[in-house]
């Protein structure tokens, strides 16, 4: 272990992403990308752009991008805190509203960066085990001191109806409810954005990486009451005053403000989900009813099917871990790119079979 460590740093458990290989060839659905690219609109700002102005710091609450995100929502530009990742926004709220809390409620089987920051901020999560079909129990949501849940969740797929979010906002009164949106825009159910009028301790954080096609520019954002957002700013401004540069600014506000490309894209990769899941089905695989820009299949051996899929330069995602260890996780690319994944998937069976007669 490196000696010039804080006692912290030896302890942490650091969160590992999925691999993002430096050469090209690769079907790449292993971070839950967009296999689109971001609005036109977005590289038209970017055109006109002052380059000059970069010679000054940005807009450390990045107004005219908080004011965009508002009215695309129908809330006020004070209800937006906008960061440098969805992940910066989650890791700032943890510390905002939970670190040095105990009993913080959070799926078993959710967002593997969850427990990496309960324990980088000292917060006391208790995990609340998902039924064996993945869902979420709203009754193991009761008198925390906070909750968090992804809606829908990753990586199982599946969400949660307003009212059930809503249970669990009431249920708990008494802490921060951190709903997080990263996968909402591929889903049927409501945003809980509708309830922030109702609710002063309701937090929702939606990206810029999935549905806007803009994981490489690093933006994210929460809404929430003012409270909140004023919470927020307070650790931020103990960390990094700045944290959205110039030019994200620019390219964000127009990207989100582009609603109409938004949609075309997400419905193009929920038909290719629903294609992909019927053919995956027909094949006799299990796999669960997506709301998201992902499936979860189900693999008697889903370690050898990842590597048959690795091999075959499909990079998807595996964890080796309790409950999980028999699925993997499958991000939704064009429609040729699963129409690859069908096929090898097919293979495997046929291979996997044959060994067996
Ligand atoms: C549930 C969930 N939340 C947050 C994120 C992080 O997104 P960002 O790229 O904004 O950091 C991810 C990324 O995969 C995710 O799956």
């Amino acid at each position: 272990m490196n000696d010039f460590l804080s006692e912290k740093a030896k302890k942490l458990t650091p969160y590992v992403g999925g691999l993002q290989p430096r050469e090209d060839g690769w079907i790449k659905l292993n971070t839950n990308e967009n296999m689109y690219p971001p609005s036109p609109k977005m590289t038209e700002a970017l055109n006109v752009a002052d380059f000059s102005r970069l010679r000054l710091y940005p807009d450390g609450d990045s107004a005219i991008l908080a004011s965009a995100i508002a009215d695309v929502l129908g809330v006020k530009k004070e209800n937006i805190f906008c960061g440098n990742s969805s992940d910066e926004v989650l890791a700032l709220a943890y510390q905002a509203f939970y670190t040095g809390k105990s009993n913080v409620i959070s799926p078993d089987v959710s967002y593997g960066f969850y427990p990496v920051w309960g324990e980088m901020y000292d917060v006391g999560l208790s995990f609340a085990p998902v039924r064996d079909d993945f869902s979420i129990d709203t009754d193991d949501y009761k008198n925390s001191n906070g909750v968090i849940i992804a809606n829908p969740n990753a990586p199982t797929s599946l969400a949660l109806g307003l009212s059930c979010i809503e249970k669990i906002v009431a249920n708990n009164p008494n802490g921060v409810i951190l709903i997080d949106e990263a996968y909402i825009d591929f889903a049927q159910v409501e945003s809980a954005v509708s309830l922030l009028d109702k609710y002063e301790n309701l937090l929702v954080v939606r990206t810029f990486s999935k549905s806007h096609s803009m994981a490489g520019l690093r933006v994210g954002f929460a809404v929430g009451s003012p409270a909140l957002i004023d919470g927020l700013r307070r650790v931020r401004d103990a960390f990094n005053t700045y944290p959205l540069d110039m030019l994200a600014q620019i390219a964000a506000t127009a990207a989100f403000s582009d609603v109409a490309y938004t949609k075309d894209v997400t419905a193009k990769i929920i038909k290719t989900r629903e294609k992909t899941i019927a053919a995956l089905r027909e094949a006799g695989v299990n796999v669960l009813d997506s709301q998201a820009n992902f499936i979860f299949m189900e693999c008697a051996d889903a370690e050898a099917l990842y590597k048959f899929l690795y091999e075959n330069k499909i990079l998807v995602r595996y964890w080796k871990i309790p409950r999980i260890k028999n699925f993997l996780r499958v991000s939704i690319g064009t429609d040729e790119n699963m129409e690859v994944v069908v096929q090898c998937v097919n293979r495997f069976w046929s291979a996997e079979q044959t060994k067996h007669l």
